[in-house]
């Protein structure tokens, strides 16, 4: 287990849904913590450790605030979660712009993240956890999302390409992806559980029911904490997140 009080972690995404559960698990848990986002947020002093929390609004797709936040912090960890809520229709009834937001916000900031990482270089131990979609595992993707789905799977893919990156250099950094299902509470989850629920004809109370225990920001918190804190050597390249926790992909 790794000590977090010493690594500054910084968490992209972190005013709202899963974001601001696991910057607030993190800050708990010891971590001086950097809260990025494009609108500052309320956070509970934490509770139950030495951990801090400083925010910094900046929109994280932009393709200099990577490398800027990353050489003022030196952080040892990084969880991107940050994304786009996608324009819930169907395939015929999205435009361009509609279809490729989550490219244009998800895979742009998963993107320089990455890259600003491998560049800076992240020192010896680092860890970068890139929060993809449970969608991008679905066989037939998530239809009423537009790219959302493809654009998750790039996530992934890119994810890989950094760590093999990394390896080939020497750099001692691990990148894991991590898949949730639905978190019914927050942006992406409330948007996207309203959509599958009308077309299943299902109330979401109902639809929700037939999903099993639900993901939430507290239980993103916990799983991203336990990562951080888990051996390098034990982690696998990607996970699945649900609401009972981790599950490991090979
Ligand atoms: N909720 C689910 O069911 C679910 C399931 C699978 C995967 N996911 C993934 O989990 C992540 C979080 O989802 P969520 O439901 O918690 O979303 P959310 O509630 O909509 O929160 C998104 C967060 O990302 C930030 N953000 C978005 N664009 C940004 C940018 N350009 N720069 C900086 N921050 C930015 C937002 O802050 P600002 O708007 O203040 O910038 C906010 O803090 C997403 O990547 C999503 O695809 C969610």
């Amino acid at each position: 287990m790794s000590e977090l009080s010493g690594r500054t972690t910084i968490v992209v995404g972190a005013s709202r849904g899963l974001g601001h559960g696991i910057a607030t698990a993190f800050a708990e848990a010891g971590a001086p913590v950097v809260a990025v986002a494009r609108t500052a947020a309320e956070f509970a002093v934490p509770a139950n450790g030495s951990g801090t929390i400083q925010q910094e609004v900046a929109d994280a797709g932009d393709a200099t605030v990577a490398a800027g936040l990353i050489d003022r912090h030196q952080p040892q960890t990084i969880v991107l979660v940050a994304g786009a809520i996608p324009h819930m229709l169907p395939l015929q009834e999205q435009t361009w712009e509609t279809f490729s937001v989550n490219w244009e916000s998800d895979v742009r900031i998963a993107f320089h993240w990455l890259r600003a990482a491998l560049l800076a270089p992240l020192p010896p131990g680092s860890r970068v956890v890139v929060v993809s979609s449970g969608a991008a595992m679905n066989p037939t993707g998530s239809p009423l999302s537009g790219g959302y789905a493809g654009a998750k799977a790039a996530q992934r893919f890119i994810t890989g390409y950094a760590q093999g990156e990394a390896k080939q250099a020497g750099l001692d950094i691990t990148f894991t992806t991590v898949m949730p299902r639905f978190a019914p509470e927050t942006g992406v989850g409330e948007a996207a559980v309203a959509a599958y629920a009308a077309k299943s004809g299902m109330s979401v109370p109902d639809f929700l029911r037939a999903q099993g225990p639900l993901l939430n920001p507290e239980i993103a918190g916990a799983a991203m904490v336990e990562l951080a804190q888990a051996d390098a050597a034990e982690l696998a390249p990607a996970y699945m997140l649900f609401g009972k926790g981790l599950k490991e992909l090979p």
